[in-house]
């Protein structure tokens, strides 16, 4: 049988923020996770109203929940289907889930245990999964409209050139034109193949990861006029095939990063195996930014720094970004030579 002290130890191992709250809405006892929690400390709550934890603009609509609570108490989960908010000591506020258990804990005398959990890693997956699906049907968008605008129209430009030449009489004019046709379908292929090394290098099945990189390089100088240095020999070798998709589509990311807001037209990237994990550091010396806090989401349509360091994380890896206005950028990503063993991750391309 348990004792009084071992209750007090249960209560406080509690992984939720525990308190007992009287039927005049005053919090009587709360567990270490509640301090922790809400940044009081156990003197500074005891006694005062439970209100105190509750954002000032919903207080007093919780005043009256509380009572008609008190009139048919029993276990349920507050506020089904809203969103909790509680508020800490420094103003900050963290969405929480919150259960109710009526409870006599000294006789004629009803409480109300309180069981909060914090539930921002799970807010924050919630719209990072929310994100990753509208970036994945961006992606799809943007694909269909180069598909279109691009090949598509392209294709059918040759097609009709193709059947002009058929009745061009003039031998000389008839060769030009064959020339120009036969460049342009030239053309259209080393698109194609862009394209599909964008979407999927096929080196990287073949020649692997320092091929597959110098081949997208070199399409990033050709389009953009934006120079890489790079310095990787042999390696990624040693990489299974899902730290090696990761470690590519990271330095595909920051490059195009660099590519896009750096204001730089080169950029630098070098890999160093050590200890079973391999490094890729990209950096540019351009205008650098103010960088978000790693917990906080980017705005809508920015999922690149996030993607990227939930792409390490899928395979063991971490993401390290480094910058601040006009200092240049550095992201360096470290995987483990075996990735961390996600169902599917090998294939999760
Ligand atoms: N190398 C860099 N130099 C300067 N600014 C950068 C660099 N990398 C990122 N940023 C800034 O950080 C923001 C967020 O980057 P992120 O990759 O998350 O989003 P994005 O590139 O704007 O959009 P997305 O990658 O989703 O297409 C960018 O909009 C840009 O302002
Ligand atoms: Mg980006």
């Amino acid at each position: 049988m348990l004792k009084q002290k071992d209750y007090t130890a249960v209560f406080d191992a509690s992984p939720d923020a525990m308190l007992v709250v009287d039927a005049d809405g005053v919090i009587r006892d709360l567990n270490r996770q509640a301090v922790t929690m809400f940044g009081w400390s156990r003197e500074e709550l005891e006694g005062t109203e439970v209100e105190r934890l509750i954002p000032a603009a919903s207080r007093g609509e919780h005043r009256r929940h509380r009572r008609r609570y008190g009139e048919a108490p029993e276990p349920r989960p507050m506020g089904e289907g809203l969103e909790l908010e509680a508020l800490r000591k420094d103003g900050t506020t963290i969405p929480v889930e919150i259960s109710l258990s009526p409870s006599q804990l000294s006789p004629g005398r009803e409480h109300v245990i309180c069981a909060v959990r914090d539930i921002s890693p799970w807010r924050r997956m919630r719209r990072l999964s929310g994100m990753m699906v509208a970036a994945a049907e961006q992606e799809r968008k943007h694909l269909s409209r180069e598909l279109h605008d691009e090949f598509l129209q392209n294709l059918v430009a040759l097609k009709i050139r193709v059947k002009l030449l058929a009745d061009e009489k003039d031998d000389g004019e008839r060769e030009s034109a064959r020339a120009r046709i036969a460049e342009d379908i030239r053309g259209t292929i080393v698109g194609v193949k862009r394209m599909i090394r964008g979407l999927l290098p096929p080196e990287l099945d073949h020649g692997g990861l320092s091929s597959a990189l110098g081949s997208a390089f070199r399409d990033i100088e050709d389009v953009y006029g934006f120079t890489v240095h790079a310095s990787m020999d042999r390696v990624g070798g040693e990489l299974d095939e899902a730290a090696t998709l990761a470690l590519y589509r990271i330095v595909q990311e920051a490059l195009g990063n660099a590519v896009r807001h750096a204001g730089v037209s080169e950029a630098t990237v070098t890999f160093k195996s050590s200890n079973g994990t391999v490094t890729a550091t990209i950096r540019d010396e351009g205008c650098g930014f103010e960088l978000p806090d790693a917990e906080r989401l980017p705005g809508d349509g920015c999922i690149g720094l996030a993607g990227m360091r939930e792409r390490a994380a899928l395979v063991g890896g971490t993401v390290v970004v480094q910058t601040s206005p006009g200092r240049g950028t550095t992201v360096q990503a470290t995987v483990p030579v075996r990735s961390a063993g996600v169902p599917g991750g090998s294939k999760n391309r």
